[in-house]
């Protein structure tokens, strides 16, 4: 079905309001800064939470854009979500607020149902209630991840139809809320579109995911914690890219339809935080070898899934998205970052961003 949302907006007289929910995270900022600044004829509303992953400082340099608003609030919180869709009436949603690191799934799985299933379910039926009868001019775009698809073992790539088979509380619930969003559709007619990305890696990472916590590690001579053999296989994407299909995914993609969304690009974690501390060597003037010195290998994340890797034909042969960054270029420019903004980085580990709301926006 044809995507009617995204035909009208070209109209630039004609003001969309796109809501984006999750902004202040790590892949939301980079979404919010595209439609922000490629989209002037949009008004961007950024909700979120700010939970220990959102930070406000990731978006510093658009905040004072007149067509971006920043709405502090919590999608599980049901009245306040239907009260702030009757208030904004957002034409179209691209939904990444979530839970997101499956350490955090394990030891705490309900926080995970609450945001990533309840959350996502409050927001489909506030849009439901403010976008009948008039549903196909709207859009619920929603964010999700390759690890509902399982673990693949040595062979094969995810499909877009290959079946569920969640193995986290985390893929569970993502899992779960890809279900809900899909029986909207198919119950009230809700115009959505899912997407399921590989691992995203770039700026703005809170630094307990892999590359920023081994890029900060190495650089303050820290252990770099290595689960089980470091045998486990991921698919990295830089998160512009991951951006760049979003962006096109809402615009050109068709409705009701699922996109894949991966680099072609599977590392073993220990072959990355390898090449990690080569680069880290060499940009900090170490001799070769010191910072492999500090790869500790600790016991393995419980249900640890061996290998995700996705097709990402669907996406390349009718959308035309390609990655535009090589893996070893990403992972030095992101390594230039986080170099470059040692203040971020401090104030994220030093728990400092969180008075940056208080200070800016009270
Ligand atoms: N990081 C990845 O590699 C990856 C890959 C594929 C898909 N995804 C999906 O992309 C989305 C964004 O991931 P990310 O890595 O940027 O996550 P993140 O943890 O960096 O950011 C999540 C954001 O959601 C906000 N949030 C959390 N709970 C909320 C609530 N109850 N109400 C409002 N806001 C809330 C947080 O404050 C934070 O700003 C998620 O849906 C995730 O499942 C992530």
């Amino acid at each position: 079905m044809p995507n009617k949302f995204a035909s009208k907006s070209e109209n630039m007289e004609n003001k969309k309001k796109i809501l984006i929910t999750g902004g202040a995270g790590f892949i939301g900022s980079h979404v919010v800064r595209l439609f922000v600044t490629k989209y002037p004829h949009y008004h961007i509303y950024n909700l979120d939470k700010l939970t220990y992953a959102g930070n406000l400082e990731n978006l510093k340099d658009i905040e004072g854009h007149k067509h971006y608003e920043f709405i502090k609030g919590d999608i599980t919180d049901a009245p306040f979500i239907q009260r702030l869709f009757e208030e904004t009436r957002p034409d179209a949603v691209i939904h990444l607020a979530a839970e997101s690191h499956v350490d955090r799934s394990i030891k705490d799985p309900l926080s995970f149902i609450n945001t990533n299933i309840i959350g996502t379910v409050n927001l489909l039926n506030a849009a439901k209630a403010i976008w009948e009868p008039e549903m196909d001019k709207h859009l619920f775009y929603h964010i999700s991840t390759d690890e509902v698809y399982g673990s693949l073992d040595h062979g094969g790539f995810f499909l877009e139809t290959t079946p569920y088979d969640p193995q986290s509380p985390y893929s569970a619930s993502k899992a779960s809320s890809d279900h809900f969003v899909r029986a909207w559709r198919n119950t009230y007619k809700i115009p959505i579109m899912i997407s399921n990305c590989s691992n995203n890696y770039g700026p703005y990472q809170f630094p307990e995911k892999l590359i920023p916590l081994c890029i900060n590690n190495i650089k303050n001579n820290k252990p770099l914690p290595i689960y089980g053999k470091g045998e486990n296989v991921r698919d990295w994407l830089y998160v512009v890219d991951h951006a760049r299909a979003i962006d096109l995914i809402f615009h050109q993609g068709k409705i009701g339809e699922t996109y894949n969304i991966g680099g072609f690009n599977e590392w073993k974690n220990i072959d990355i935080v390898q090449l990690l501390c080569r680069i880290m060597d060499q940009k900090l003037g170490r001799a070769e070898g010191t910072s492999e010195k500090l790869i500790t290998f600790v016991k393995d994340r419980a249900g640890h899934d061996l290998r995700y890797a996705i097709d990402a034909h669907k996406i390349m042969n009718e959308l035309g998205w390609q990655p535009s960054l090589q893996f070893e270029e990403g992972l030095e420019k992101t390594v230039d970052w986080y170099l470059a903004n040692e203040s971020w980085l401090q104030n994220v580990t030093s728990g400092n961003y969180q008075k940056y709301y208080e200070e800016q926006y009270k």
